[in-house]
């Protein structure tokens, strides 16, 4: 018997086979079955709703009180323009956070998967205002962003498929916010934007639940089809995220950060976002292994070591040994952590 072809995924057919109702709204979203898995996904994320609504803070007050203890902003003058360029990488990230996590709440259908969005709305609203009051208070807000940093936002933010968003978001574009925030708390190198930093973290370990949460229920059933060109998609949003890095990259190198330090931490954090879906789901994702090569081969090509050869051969052959012997190295990690 030929196989029925599946090009969508369940929960993309539950809605497509309902009777369109006069009103738009999913009148029977309550009527949908669930697995065991599902319904306890479900009990976090409506947790993350309510834990949002619990630890909201105050951004003005909370920036105002930093900026007083610490006698204002404390840089000196020759890292003020790197992070503010960073920085400027933060400020329209957060936009689009915020623009994404509204797609989010007005599309996700789960009552539970909506209230986590919804309370990610307001979460990535704070991080935006917050992060122009402080570039403001270091001088003036930056409003133009390289090519190379545009283009890893417009892929998510731009993505085709609601899956692509919040995989893109949540689990690739979080973890590099994550990376920037541990660094600059780890090198001490503001006191304002440190403190203020371990806010948005603990707002942004919600976000990445929530997709690690959903996901599964979106990838559920998803045919072959669908999974490569997810994939692929995912792929290629790794590779733009190198050519971000060596735009950044003097940036990183004004303030004492070697970029290897950044694609390490930034490698781990993915991993580790990418592996909790995949502990979420059950089963491998091999976009993991692929990542993890890339990664290293990248590492090698664009970024040797100090003290490395830095001709196109002698790279390319770091890199490829890299890709090949490429594996979960805790001991790589611990400088930086
Ligand atoms: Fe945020
Ligand atoms: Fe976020």
């Amino acid at each position: 018997m030929t196989p029925r072809p599946r090009l969508l995924s369940r929960t993309l057919r539950r809605i497509l086979r309902r009777p369109r109702p006069e009103v738009p709204l999913p009148l029977d979203m309550f009527s949908v079955e669930r697995t065991a898995q599902e319904a306890r996904a479900a009990r976090k994320l409506e947790k993350l709703y309510h834990q949002g609504q619990r630890r909201a803070w105050k951004g003005k007050d909370v920036l105002a009180e930093l900026l007083e203890r610490h006698g204002g902003i404390q840089l000196p003058d020759e890292q003020v323009e790197a992070v503010r360029a960073l920085f400027a990488v933060i400020l329209w990230g957060e936009l689009a956070a915020w623009k994404i996590s509204a797609a989010l709440a007005d599309e996700l259908e789960p009552l539970e998967a909506k209230m986590a969005a919804t309370a990610q709305v307001h979460d990535e609203a704070r991080h935006f205002y917050v992060m122009h009051d402080y570039l403001e208070a270091l001088g003036s807000v930056p409003s133009e962003l390289g090519p190379a940093t545009q283009r890893v936002l417009s892929g998510t933010l731009e993505a085709d498929t609601i899956v692509k968003k919040l995989l893109g978001m949540q689990l690739m574009i979080e973890p590099l916010a994550l990376t920037l925030f541990h660094l600059v708390r780890r090198m001490k190198l503001e006191p304002v934007l440190a403190e203020l930093l371990v806010y948005f973290e603990q707002d942004e370990a919600r976000h990445v639940a929530l997709g690690v949460l959903h996901l599964p229920q979106m990838l559920e059933g998803m045919r072959v089809r669908e999974a490569a060109d997810l994939h692929v998609w995912q792929i290629r949003e790794y590779f733009a995220q190198f050519a971000m890095m060596k735009e950044l990259e003097p940036h990183f190198r004004a303030l004492g950060i070697h970029p290897r330090q950044v694609i390490a931490l930034g490698r781990q954090k993915q991993m580790l976002a990418m592996q909790m879906l995949i502990d979420e789901i059950g089963v491998d994702l091999p976009v993991v292994e692929v990542f993890r090569r890339v990664t290293d081969f990248r590492a090698e090509l664009d970024f040797p070591e100090e003290g490395q050869p830095r001709d196109f051969p002698s790279r390319l052959r770091a890199g490829l040994a890299a890709a090949l012997h490429s594996a979960e190295a805790e001991g790589v990690l611990s400088e930086v952590a």
